[in-house]
């Protein structure tokens, strides 16, 4: 059997976890749909832009009753991939099954049911008078977007679902060259139970009904299971997933543009941590990001342009019941003015319409992306390639 990687390579880290974790079964299906997606927009020279969204799941037993989750709803991932959409690109939106869609978000996951924007009249459901407006506008996006076939919807559960489907769906955009992006939305999971430390039935919470630990070949399990009970205690001992990202720039999709999110909770280290991950895998941005400002200001670090923070002015911001307004600017390594209008609350006060922050934030990026692609194509033809 495979050994696990003695070196901290990171090769070797890939080839043991790909090894040892198999792929989920719909991979070949999807690759299918992926492959004629990109080929299609390669013939046309269009960008394509993965965006990955939500979380990732940490499955515990191989009949998986119990796993570790995460917060994202996947909102920063479907709202992006919107504003793609609206500046040219072709998405492929690989996200967590469930989570929040592009375009359907805007009537799903929130407080109200969808049912709530409809009537009936005259025996026929009809959208609600005041959600007509929107409706039509958000209705028309869509269906640009699925009768030009710019948009392909993957979706992934568990994180070496989405390791696999990352790295497949990475490989078979190479032929884009730096027309491809990578947009790395999604919140990836760092610890897992590898498959060699699986249990295949449901944990048992007493030690009475405690079984010999089986994997999923009916086999006694040889190591000692990453998540069992003890006493009366469930003990979870996860592994380090392997950093892909470095694999991602080197390996897989050397030529496209890759954009990387950082998220912290601690103001104090944001910055720190985005500018070490920029030096660490050499990609081409970092987008950081705090937990309780997320909807409202990100940073962006990059060789280009250095630290820059994106706000959203406080009079077109949205309400937020869970994040924190008196932290914006909290993270700033540098002082930098943030605007100050007062509260925020567009409808009332000023009349303003509210703004997504994915509204400042692509514009940005396919701006950059235009420059990457120029500086490729200059230097491609001065090496005469
Ligand atoms: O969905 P929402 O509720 O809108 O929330 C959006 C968000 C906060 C999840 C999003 O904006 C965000 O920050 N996503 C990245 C979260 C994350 O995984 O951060 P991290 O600091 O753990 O990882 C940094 C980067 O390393 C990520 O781009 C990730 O793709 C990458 N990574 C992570 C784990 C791993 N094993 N290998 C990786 O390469």
């Amino acid at each position: 059997m495979e050994q696990p990687p003695t070196s901290s390579g990171f090769e070797a880290a890939e080839s043991y976890y790909f090894t040892e974790n198999p792929p989920p079964k719909n991979l070949k299906s999807n690759m299918v749909l992926a492959r004629e997606f990109i080929n299609r927009h390669a013939d046309s020279d269009r960008r394509v832009v993965l965006v990955t969204s939500g979380g990732t799941t940490v499955p515990l037993e191989e009949q998986t009753v119990r796993y570790i989750d995460n917060f994202s709803a996947g909102t920063r991932g479907a709202t992006s991939a919107e504003y793609f959409l609206e500046n040219g690109y072709a998405v492929i939106f690989l996200h967590r099954q469930f989570s929040l869609l592009p375009y359907s978000r805007h009537y799903s996951h929130n407080t109200r049911s969808f049912l709530d924007y409809m009537k009936e009249e005259n025996g026929r459901v009809v959208v609600e008078e005041q959600h007509q407006e929107e409706m039509v506008r958000v209705l028309g996006q869509y269906n640009a977007a699925k009768n030009e076939n710019k948009l392909l919807i993957l979706s992934f559960v568990t994180i070496t679902e989405y390791l696999w489907m990352l790295r497949e769906a990475a490989m078979l955009m190479r032929p884009l060259g730096p027309n491809a992006m990578f947009y790395l939305a999604a919140a990836v999971s760092d610890f897992f139970v590898p498959k060699d430390r699986m249990v295949e039935h449901k944990i048992q919470s007493s030690e009475e009904f405690a079984q010999t630990h089986m994997n999923g070949k009916g086999e006694v399990q040889s190591k000692t299971p990453a998540a069992r009970t003890e006493g009366k205690s469930l003990i979870i001992d996860l592994e380090p997933v392997p950093k892909f990202l470095k694999q991602l720039v080197d390996g897989w999709a050397p030529d496209g543009m890759i954009v990387s999110f950082k998220l912290e909770t601690d103001p104090a280290i944001l910055v720190k941590k985005a500018k070490h991950a920029l030096n660490k895998y050499a990609h081409h941005l970092v987008i950081g990001n705090l937990l309780l400002t997320r909807k409202w200001e990100v940073v962006f670090v990059s060789k280009m342009d250095g630290e820059q923070w994106i706000r959203v002015p406080s009079r077109r911001r949205t309400r937020s019941a869970t994040g924190i307004e008196s932290l914006i600017g909290k993270a700033a390594s540098q002082k930098d003015s943030v605007e100050e209008d007062g509260p925020s609350d567009p409808d009332t006060l000023h009349g303003e319409p509210a703004i997504e922050i994915e509204s400042l934030i692509i514009p940005k990026i396919a701006t950059m992306h235009t420059e990457l692609i120029r500086q490729t194509r200059e230097s491609k033809e001065r090496d005469g390639s």
